[in-house]
C-alpha cells in the first residue's frame, strides 16, 4: 500500500489532532512532523493515559510506526529527549523508531531569551519555546542545524557568531547583559544530542525512497500560519498544507494524491493575542471552557473561546484545498439550548463574506451571527450516525453546506475510542 494522508490544523490550533491523528495513524507505517517545534502539544488518551506529544509526530505510539522530525521543524533537544524518555517510561519503547532530519534547526537557548524579550514588546502570547527567534536565525543564515553539531569546529564558529549576535541585540536593543553560559549549552544541547545523534538521518531522502504509507501531522492551524493567518499574531511557520513540500523537502509532486484533511473543533478557541471576531467574554465565556477543559496542553494557559467562525473555516478550507472536515469536542456543544455560527463580518457598515487579510478589519469587525437550535441529548462517546440528535445533524449541516465540504468524522469525546466515521477518510 501506498497511501499519503495529511492532517492539519484548521483554526488557531488546539482541534484535537493528536486524537485524530493517534487514531487515524495506526494503518500507516510512517508518521511525519514537519513544521514547528516544542511549541505544539497534542493530547492522546490511551486507556486513560495521557500523552502530550510536543516534537514527536503521535503516529510513533504505534508500535509498528517510523516517527519523523522533518527538517522544517526546530527541534529543542532537550525536550526531545525529556519526550522521549516519558513515553517510554510509559511502556513504549520509541527510540529506535525515530528519525532526526539533519537539517532540521536546533532551537538555542538565547532563541528562548531572546523569545521572551520580544514578548514583552510584541504581545503575542508565544509559548515562549524560542519557535520565532529559532526561524529567525534560520532565515537570517545564522541557524545551527542538527549536522552541525556532529563537527565540533562548524558549531563552536556558528556558536561564536550567534552569541556575538545576541549578546549586541540583548544590550543594545533590550539594555540587558548578556554572557553565555556554555554549561547551559552543554547541558541544553551538545548532552541531548550525544544521546540522540544515532537517529539523524536525511529524512526526505528517507521519505522520498520509502514506499510505504506515510501520515503527515500538522501542528498549530491554518489562522496560526505565517503567511495565511491573523498576522502578525501568528506562529513562524507555515502551519497550513502550504508547509508540506519545504517543511518535508519533498517536491509538491509527492502530495498530488495525498488526502488532506482540517481538525476543526465545533466552536472556535485561541491562545495568546490577536484578532478572534466571535469571542466569548464573561460568564459565557467561563462556561464554554470549563465544559471543554479549554487549558493550553503545552503552557497551561486558560484558552479564549468563542464561537464556531465559519468564515475563518471556510478559509482553511479554501487555503489547504481541504478534502474534508474532522469536526471534534461536539460533546462540549451538549446541553445548549441555542448554538450560534458566524457567517460574515460587518466593519464600518461593509459586509465581508471573506476571510480578510487585514488586522484592522479582523480587529475590529462584528461577526454576523446565525443562531441554531441545540439538542438536549447527549453527543458524549457516541459512535453511531445514528444516535445522533437532529438538531446536531442540522449543525453539521449547516456547516458542511457553508464550507462546501463534508465532515468525514466526528470526535465525541478524548478517549481513543469516542470517534464516529460520517464518510469515507482513506
Ligand atoms: P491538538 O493540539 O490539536 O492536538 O489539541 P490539544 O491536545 O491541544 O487540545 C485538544 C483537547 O481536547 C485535549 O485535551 C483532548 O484530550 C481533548 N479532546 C480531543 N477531542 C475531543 C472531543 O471530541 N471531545 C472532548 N470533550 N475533548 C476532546
Ligand atoms: P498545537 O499544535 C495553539 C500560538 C501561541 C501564540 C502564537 C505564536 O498544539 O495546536 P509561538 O510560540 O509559536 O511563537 O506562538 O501561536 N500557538 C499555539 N496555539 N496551539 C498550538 O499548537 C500553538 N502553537 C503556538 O499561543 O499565540
Ligand atoms: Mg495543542
Amino acid at each position: 500500500m501506498s497511501e499519503k494522508l495529511v492532517i492539519l490544523g484548521a483554526q488557531w490550533g488546539d482541534e484535537g489532532k493528536g486524537k485524530i491523528v493517534d487514531l487515524l495513524s495506526e494503518r500507516f507505517d510512517v508518521s511525519v512532523r514537519y513544521q514547528g517545534g516544542s511549541n505544539a502539544g497534542h493530547t492522546v488518551v490511551i486507556n486513560g493515559v495521557k500523552y502530550i506529544m510536543h516534537l514527536l509526530p503521535t503516529g510513533i505510539l504505534h508500535p509498528h510506526n517510523t516517527g519523523v522530525i522533518a527538517q522544517g521543524m526546530v527541534v529543542d533537544l532537550k525536550a526531545l529527549e525529556e519526550e522521549i524518555a516519558d513515553i517510554e517510561a510509559k511502556g513504549n519503547p520509541i527510540f529506535d523508531r525515530l528519525l532526526i532530519s539533519d537539517r532540521a534547526h536546533v532551537v538555542m537557548p538565547y532563541h528562548k531569551l531572546l523569545d521572551k524579550l520580544l514578548e514583552r514588546k510584541n504581545g503575542v502570547g508565544t509559548t515562549l519555546r524560542g519557535i520565532g527567534p529559532a526561524y529567525m536565525f534560520k532565515f537570517m543564515r545564522k541557524g545551527i542545524r542538527v549536522v552541525d553539531l556532529f563537527d565540533q569546529r562548524v558549531f563552536e564558529r556558528r556558536l561564536e557568531e550567534n552569541v556575538e549576535f545576541v549578546k549586541s541585540v540583548v544590550e543594545k536593543v533590550f539594555g540587558e547583559r548578556f554572557e553565555i553560559d556554555l554549561r547551559y549549552i552543554e547541558e541544553e544541547v551538545l548532552r541531548p544530542f550525544e544521546r540522540l545523534k544515532s537517529r539523524v538521518a536525511d529524512t526526505a531522502k528517507f521519505l522520498r525512497e520509502n514506499t510505504k504509507s506515510v501520515i503527515f501531522e500538522g501542528a498549530q492551524g491554518t489562522l496560526l500560519d505565517v503567511d495565511m493567518g491573523t498576522y502578525p499574531f501568528v506562529t513562524s511557520s507555515n502551519s497550513s498544507a502550504l508547509g508540506l513540500a519545504h517543511g518535508t523537502g519533498l517536491s509538491p509532486k509527492y502530495f498530488k494524491d495525498a488526502k488532506i484533511y482540517g481538525v476543526a473543533k465545533a466552536y472556535l478557541t485561541r491562545v495568546g493575542g490577536g484578532p478572534f471576531p466571535t469571542e466569548l467574554k464573561g460568564e459565557e465565556a467561563e462556561r464554554l471552557r470549563q465544559k471543554g477543559g479549554e487549558y493550553g496542553a503545552t503552557t497551561g494557559r486558560p484558552r479564549r473561546v468563542g464561537w464556531l467562525d465559519l468564515v475563518a473555516l471556510k478559509h482553511a478550507v479554501d487555503v489547504n484545498a481541504l478534502d474534508g472536515l474532522i469536526l471534534t469536542k461536539l460533546d462540549v456543544l451538549d446541553g445548549y439550548p441555542e448554538i450560534k455560527v458566524c457567517v460574515a463580518y460587518e466593519y464600518r457598515g461593509k459586509i465581508y463574506e471573506e476571510f480578510p487579510s487585514s488586522l484592522e478589519v479582523l480587529e475590529n469587525c462584528k461577526p454576523v451571527y446565525e443562531t441554531l437550535p441545540g439538542w438536549s441529548g447527549s453527543t458524549k462517546g457516541i459512535t453511531d450516525p445514528e444516535q445522533l440528535p437532529a438538531n446536531a445533524r442540522r449543525y453539521l449541516e449547516f456547516i458542511e453546506n457553508f464550507v462546501g465540504v463534508p465532515i468525514v468524522m466526528l470526535s465525541t469525546g478524548p478517549q481513543r475510542h469516542e470517534y464516529l466515521f460520517l464518510k469515507e477518510v482513506f
